[in-house]
């Protein structure tokens, strides 16, 4: 017989020895799968001394073992916190990254403050920034528009266990179409795929889980900042803010974009380690 504890320990060391980073953590997050229960809570710290049941100890070891194998552990957990919301993620959606809190602080610093705003997030996988802004903003509406059905899947399941009021869309942004049924905004966001063609040779193993229509964004990484900019700005209204997530070194080149299609007070917001990660304009 072999204890929760002993488990976790053994299981910690043998990925820290596999090169997982957070070992520990890693191990906890998925005792706590393998159990049912939050490895945060106060029930779970109970079970440790127990016994290992044999099926949960089954359960466990192989989902340490897809963790070695370079699972990412949000898809292995099923679920991953994104500004103070739980939202539902597995293969077939981008794990929402806590760099994409600084777009949702970002607008929610500058998105005007005098009314109830129309919100559009485009490239919206998870729905983490629509969910994000619906919560802390005042909005009329808020509306989520993404092209893949696997990701679509996951945002609506995202919006009814937050009791959201995000309305998922399917459509493809680099289409005009698109642009045309949606209504007229207050605030276009977007965290589109903008690795490049060099950067897709080099991912994180766990990164080549997910997606790539969600990742690349073509040879430059810049295509989606050129089809939304085309063909979402006019459903922007006048005074409006787009805010778009961009990669580390891609400030100039997509402010540069911005001012040459009108937009004002165009400028690169930091994160708290001083990267560029976020751009954010005005329309004219
Ligand atoms: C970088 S992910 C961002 C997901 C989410 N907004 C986030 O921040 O975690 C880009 C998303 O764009 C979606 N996408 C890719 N091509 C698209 C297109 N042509 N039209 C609409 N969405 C697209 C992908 O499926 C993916 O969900």
């Amino acid at each position: 017989m072999i204890s929760y504890a002993q488990l976790l320990e053994n299981a910690a060391g043998e990925l820290e020895k596999a090169g997982v980073e957070d070992a520990k953590m890693n191990a906890r997050e998925l005792l706590g799968k393998a159990i049912g229960l939050d490895c945060r809570s106060f029930e779970f710290g109970q079970r440790l001394d127990e016994n290992a049941d044999s099926a949960v100890q089954g359960e466990f070891e192989s989902l340490c073992k897809r963790r070695i194998d370079g699972e990412p552990l949000q898809y292995l957990i099923g679920e991953w916190e994104f500004y103070g919301l739980t939202l539902k993620v597995g293969e077939g959606v981008l794990i929402p990254r806590q760099d994409t809190e600084t777009l949702v602080d970002t607008v929610l610093k500058k998105a005007p403050k005098d009314r109830p705003l129309t919100v559009i997030d485009l490239c919206s996988g998870s729905g983490c920034i629509a969910l994000a802004l619906e919560k802390n903003l005042d909005c009329e509406q808020v509306i989520g528009v993404e092209l893949s059905d696997e990701a679509l899947e996951y945002m609506k399941q995202n919006i009814r266990l937050n009791g959201s009021r995000v309305k998922a869309v399917k459509g493809d942004v680099t289409l005009r179409e698109t642009a045309d049924i949606l209504p007229l905004a207050d605030v276009i966001t977007a965290n589109p795929p903008y690795l490049t063609s060099e950067d897709m040779k080099v991912l994180q193993r766990e990164v080549t889980f997910e997606p790539e229509s969600a990742l690349f964004g073509g040879e430059d990484g810049l295509d989606f900042y050129r089809h939304i900019l085309i063909n979402f700005k006019d459903r922007l209204r006048q005074g409006g803010l787009i805010a778009f997530e961009i990669g580390i070194g891609q400030e100039d080149e997509v402010m540069t974009m911005l001012v040459r299609h009108g937009f004002e007070n165009v400028r690169a917001n930091n994160d708290a380690c001083g990267i560029f990660r976020c751009i954010t304009g005005f329309k004219k």
